[in-house]
């Protein structure tokens, strides 16, 4: 084989970031917004990757050196070594999953990383498999990721997720509504934000062991109502998370502005998704009013998206099939 090209979602977290990092349930859901790798053998000694965003980089087969396409390189290189050959490759990320702003795309890269890399070497590996290389190369990203990124992208839908005590999927006939995803244009670290919110644990453990139950509670409630298809409900769940995650520091005037112009255009609900700090927020639309929302936040937003869930997660593509 020649090459091989798999694709992976992005996401959004509906519920639950970061009180998902100290083991309360998290809800995520995949988006029609998606990564695609391609696996090519090389006569080189190493792996080289070559990515629209971050140009091209080489890493020799035992590489420690860091930098924005060495999680790309680590998802690749426990492929091969899970092969147990030390083949050359080269791969091509092309992505449509803005970085560094709460979409998860350096999960999804290394998801499809992982599966073409597979494909490419003929191997057969499960997607428990693949979804566990990429949580560890997102480890590099951020030291504790939750596990939430690697799971959604590699399985897709809408799930339920708790560490360390796997995912389940949440069954809800989503076709009646819309994400809206409105980007602050403002970039962050997630693991610093991760290390802001467990240092403010660690100085307030009894008023903070309140908030973390409270978001258990509340992913609890929202995966009751998905279930009923009561969107209103999950609606107001999403803000009162949003209002958590103020709580211990994530929010900021930016993405608060935003959150409150969503829902003034007749958002279900709106908050911030994903580490906090910049990045995106999600407000949950009925179909019909996703455009007037969108055109709300236009304004105040750097980028605005609109999209559905998408049921599908990793999948192995034909060189035509077209990037969403
Ligand atoms: O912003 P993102 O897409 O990297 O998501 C981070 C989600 C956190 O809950 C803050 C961290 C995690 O590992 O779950």
């Amino acid at each position: 084989m020649n090459n091989a090209r798999a694709i992976a979602p992005g996401k959004v977290i509906l519920i639950g970031e970061h009180f998902v990092v100290g083991g309360q349930p998290a809800i995520a859901a995949a988006v029609e917004i998606e990564a695609q790798v391609t696996a090519e053998l090389s006569s080189s000694k190493g792996i080289k990757v070559n990515s629209r965003e971050y140009g091209e980089a080489f890493f020799a087969l035992e590489d420690g050196k860091n930098g924005p396409l060495y999680p790309v390189y680590i998802a690749a290189r426990e492929v091969l070594s899970i092969a147990g050959g030390s083949r050359g490759l080269n791969l091509t990320v092309e992505s449509n999953i803005p970085r560094a702003a709460g979409m998860g795309s350096s999960a999804a890269v290394a998801v499809a990383t992982a599966a073409a890399t597979a494909k490419l070497l003929e191997l057969e590996l499960s997607l428990e498999k693949i979804s566990e290389i990429a949580y560890r190369s997102e480890t590099v990203v951020h030291g504790k990721p939750s596990g939430v990124d690697n799971t959604v992208s590699t399985y897709g839908g809408l799930i339920f997720y708790k560490k360390g005590a796997g995912f389940q999927r949440i069954s809800c006939d989503v076709s009646p509504i819309r994400l809206v995803l409105a980007d602050s244009g403002i970039e962050r670290s997630t693991g610093a934000m991760v290390a802001k919110v467990l240092t403010l644990k660690e100085s307030y453990p009894h008023i903070l062991e309140h908030v973390y139950h409270a978001a258990g509670e509340l992913a609890h409630s929202a995966k009751n109502a998905l279930e009923e298809g009561d969107f209103f409900k999950v609606g107001q769940l999403m803000n009162i998370n949003h209002g958590l995650l103020h709580a211990v520091g994530v929010s900021n005037a930016k993405l608060d502005s935003l959150v409150h112009a969503a829902r003034e255009a007749g958002a279900l609900g709106a908050k911030l998704t994903g580490a906090g700090g910049g990045g995106f927020v999600v407000a949950l639309c009925w179909k019909e009013d996703a455009e007037r929302v969108a055109d709300a936040l236009k304004n105040l937003a750097k980028q605005v998206l609109v999209t559905g869930i998408s049921r599908q997660g990793v999948r192995l593509v034909e060189s035509s099939s077209p990037l969403r």
